[in-house]
């Protein structure tokens, strides 16, 4: 599978966001990562649809969505129209999570699962065959520059293993306090897309994003 870097724009200065993003996709970076916070499901509140138009036209690198809302679906057909590519929903905020996954793909997205640190794996053993990605949160969710949760590399782990016995080839995506000391680790333990805010907006963005993709030459295949 791919390794794909997705920068979190949570980190970048939204001043110059628009720069912020063509920054990371010119240096190579493949997913844009955009978080969405509600101020319920998550404490803080951070940029809903306008913000994800007015960036669209900085690139067609592919916007991932990354929804900490209580029941996405009810922005799912606003996101797509703002420019949404991936849409991801947390499993803990969709009380009828099938039928969310079903609304997201009929609007022509692909569909995300997210899962909070402490929601173990096992809770999404119905929709593995249906949803594209697992978002497995290693921090969480609500700010970026937090610590890796050290247990949660246990559940990638896991969950490749788990995907691998039913034969499913899918996206595993890993967010929160991933940094060039321990991505290694975490693409080991069978991520294959990897969301960082501050290690690569903080210092010189080109030069990080370089590093990541250097970090992740051994896995690609
Ligand atoms: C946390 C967000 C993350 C965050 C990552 O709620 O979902 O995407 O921005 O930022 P860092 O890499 O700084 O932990
Ligand atoms: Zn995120």
């Amino acid at each position: 599978m791919k390794t794909i870097l997705a920068p979190s724009i949570l980190a970048a200065d939204f001043g110059k966001l628009a720069d912020s993003v063509r920054e990371v996709a010119d240096a190579g970076a493949e997913y844009i990562h955009i978080d969405v916070m509600d101020g319920m499901f998550v404490p803080s509140i951070s940029l809903g649809m306008p913000v994800i138009q007015s960036i669209r036209s900085c690139t067609d690198k592919v916007f991932d969505v990354h929804m900490m809302v209580e029941e996405p679906g009810r922005y799912a057909e606003a996101m797509k129209k703002a420019g949404a590519d991936l849409l991801c929903v947390h499993q803990e905020a969709c009380r009828h999570l099938n039928r969310t996954i079903r609304q997201i793909h009929s609007l022509g997205m692909r569909a995300g699962v997210a899962l909070n640190p402490a929601t173990p794996v096992s809770m999404l053993e119905s929709v593995l065959e249906q949803v594209d990605m697992i978002l497995l949160m290693s921090v969480d969710p609500g700010f970026g520059g937090q610590e890796f949760i050290p247990y949660t590399l246990k559940k990638v782990h896991q969950l490749r293993e788990r995907l691998e016995y039913l034969g499913l080839e899918k996206d595993i995506e890993v967010d929160g306090g991933i940094n060039l000391g321990n991505v290694k680790q975490i693409l080991t333990a069978g991520a294959n897309i990897i969301v960082t805010g501050s290690a690569v907006y903080h210092g010189d963005v080109a030069a990080n994003v370089c590093a990541f993709m250097k970090e992740f030459e051994e896995f690609q295949k």
